[in-house]
């Protein structure tokens, strides 16, 4: 029998990629989601790209009882991946009690659910952002965090050191934190992908939206920072590299021999690239010309920040194979997709 990886906020970007990839590595997930920011037909469509119906069960990750009920349905439950939390770093500043009550919450929740039903793999999903600036580059795992620019990235934050401390209170719980960089594209099918609602906040789904004709044009925030083009620059990992990050570290975690055990991994690419290089890959590998404009600079924006790839290289065994053109391909394809 399959082992079992729930997967909190599985309909997800993320977490949709992430059941496939579990089931192409041999686990069987079982998905706990609210699609309170996913669509229900994403769980079809990771049915037909995993060749397998998928356990679902609606609702919030935050709801003791129902983690109850999920993590007692089967003793071949052996982890976590914890993606279920909000997102959008603009709304955080107008909402902070909703980020602070629901990404704090669902991973109080989860983990003592996790320590009462012995279940001791944990991986959590959490963000470059919890660095700021870095000062130097490429960003390590021991770079200085500097206050989040926003709530959400301080719920990031506050996550980790929540797992941290229940772990070194003697919870026997493995668990790893991936810190990802910028993720873009989509499944090479053009079945799953990124779906933002309303006027995205990130930039490669506001560009397949311009692309399609959803948005009148893209306004690139600000082209006079001190970089070799004057836009900022970021590390764009693909969906599915990262995905694989995800199988990666649930198998690392099962090879860890200590009952209790936390690390901080970095997910990127290593490379960085600007939003001028964004949108000039866009075009050559789409063959079309993208509408847009040079806006005014986005309060908060970090300049430059790319990953250092060597711990997960080295813990993981892995590494991003996608690069950015390939990336930009699959989110166009996704986007065109969508439309019909
Ligand atoms: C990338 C670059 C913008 C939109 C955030 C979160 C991070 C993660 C990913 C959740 C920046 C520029 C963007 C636009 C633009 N979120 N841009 N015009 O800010 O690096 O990271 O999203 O997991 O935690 O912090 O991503 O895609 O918003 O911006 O010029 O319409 O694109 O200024 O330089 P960001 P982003």
């Amino acid at each position: 029998m399959a082992e079992k990886i729930i997967v909190t906020g599985g309909a997800g970007y993320i977490g949709s990629h992430t059941c496939v990839e579990l089931v192409k590595a041999g686990y069987d997930p079982v998905i706990i989601d609210n699609f309170s920011n996913s669509e229900p037909y994403i769980v079809s469509r990771i049915e037909e790209l995993a060749g397998q119906k998928i356990s679902l069960y609606e609702g919030d990750c935050a709801d003791p009882a129902l983690l109850r009920e999920v993590l007692g349905s089967s003793d071949q439950i052996k982890g976590v991946i914890h993606f279920a939390a909000f997102k959008a770093v603009g709304e955080s500043s107008q909402l902070p009690l909703k980020y602070y009550r629901n990404n704090l919450l669902s991973t109080i929740e989860l983990l003592e659910a996790l320590a009462e039903n012995k279940v001791s793999n944990m991986v959590f999903s959490s963000s470059c952002t919890v660095y700021g600036q870095p000062d130097i580059l490429p960003v390590t795992e021991e770079t200085p965090q500097k206050p989040a620019e926003s709530p959400y990235g301080r719920t990031k934050q506050m996550c980790e050191d929540i797992i941290h401390d229940f772990i070194k209170s003697g919870a026997e719980i493995k668990a790893a934190a991936l810190r990802y960089f910028n993720p873009i594209g989509a499944h090479q099918s053009g079945l799953i992908g990124e779906l933002p609602r309303g006027i995205p906040n990130n930039l490669v789904p506001y560009i397949t939206q311009t692309a399609a004709g959803l948005r009148d044009k893209l306004t690139v925030f600000g082209n006079d920072y001190d970089t070799p083009d004057g836009t900022c620059i970021r590390d764009y990992i693909h969906v599915v590299d990262l995905a694989r990050a995800h199988v990666a570290a649930i198998n690392f975690l099962n090879g860890v021999g200590e009952t209790n055990f936390y690390e901080t991994i970095n997910v990127g690419t290593g490379n960085g690239n600007s939003v001028q290089e964004v949108i000039d890959t866009f075009e050559k590998v789409n063959d079309l010309n993208l509408s847009y404009e040079i806006g005014p600079r986005r309060p908060g924006d970090v300049i430059k920040t790319y990953a250092d790839v060597t711990k997960s290289r080295k813990l993981l065994n892995w590494q991003a194979e996608y690069d950015l053109a390939e990336a930009l391909r699959d989110s166009w394809n996704w986007q065109k997709k969508l439309k019909k």
